[in-house]
């Protein structure tokens, strides 16, 4: 499991003081003629088995996005072709880093619209579960997401607000309104609750917890609820925050997010699992998973 510092700041908000960069943006090159025939291999294990279990799951963006994209079964995608037709659907491209990066250099991709995505993959007894985010989870999960142009403003958005929460102290709350959308985030779809989140997206256990399980709370996406609630780092989440419209990220990406820092400052905080009388509660949770964890799903 990982310290709660590293943990919290998961899937690129991170501090990797461990790695010593190449450039000062810390990208590298992909090298994508090293990969190993064993490495494509992982790849198509996890790409087929999450191709398998999204239809019906993931919603209609996350779909087009994966299907209008270089990105199949046979292959760790290349990320110059991926950036190409990125650049030209919403002026994304992904950029090769080593692992996780720190929040500034994190900020300042996201805000550039570049997308640092790990150029490792996983090796075979982690197939079900890292600690740091590789190829897969970073660009099966996250980029199909970037082909639409509301994620892709959103995206944005937070890179820009993230160096003004660090300046206001209120990091932990970015990260936890991150973490509910982009990366574990639920959207209700005219035919049926779907998934949006890139660590839901590339956990094949997850994508089915999240959507189908009675055991976690799903719960209408709220702000500052949302910024006040703990997450869980290490195994399914307790909560899930579902947006009524995709479209929603879009007041998310425009609003300033500093008066809502203020208010919730000096808040408490809720625990992964709590239910408040003022929740427009979609679903309450038995919480039955989390009583007796059989297993971790995270990624
Ligand atoms: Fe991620």
């Amino acid at each position: 499991m990982l310290q709660q510092h590293q943990a919290s700041t998961k899937h690129g908000l991170a501090a990797g003081a461990d790695h010593q960069p190449e450039r000062p943006d810390w990208t590298t090159d992909q090298n994508w003629s090293a990969y190993t025939a064993q490495e494509h291999g992982i790849w198509k294990t996890l790409f087929e088995r999450q191709s398998r279990l999204l239809p019906g799951r993931a919603c209609d963006e996350f779909m087009r996005g994966l299907q209008d994209l270089p990105i199949g079964p046979e292959q760790i995608p290349n990320f110059e072709a991926l950036s190409e037709k990125l650049m030209q659907r919403t002026g994304w491209q992904v950029v090769a880093v080593p692992g996780l990066v720190p929040d500034d250099v994190f900020f300042d991709h996201l805000a550039n619209r570049r997308f640092p995505a790990g150029h490792f993959i996983r090796k075979p007894h982690e197939l079900d579960y890292l600690e740091e985010p590789d190829v897969f989870h970073d660009v099966f999960g996250h980029v199909p997401m970037l082909m639409n142009p509301v994620m892709a403003d959103y995206l944005q958005a937070y890179g820009q607000g993230g160096l003004r929460a660090k300046a206001l102290g209120a990091l932990d709350n970015l990260a936890r309104v991150y973490w509910y959308t982009v990366e574990f985030g639920l959207v209700q779809q005219a035919d049926g609750l779907r998934i949006y989140g890139a660590g839901i997206a590339s956990s094949p256990a997850e994508t089915v917890f999240s959507v189908e399980d009675t055991s976690p709370n799903r719960i209408q996406f709220e702000l500052e609820r949302v910024m006040r609630t703990h997450y869980r780092i290490d195994d399914f989440q307790e909560t899930y925050f579902v947006l009524q419209h995709f479209d929603d990220l879009l007041n998310l990406a425009n609003i300033d997010f500093a008066p809502v820092y203020a208010r919730v400052a000096h808040a408490p905080c809720y625990e992964p699992g709590d239910v408040l009388p003022s929740d427009k509660l979609l679903h309450r949770g038995t919480g039955r998973y989390h009583q007796h964890p059989t297993h971790k799903g995270k990624q």
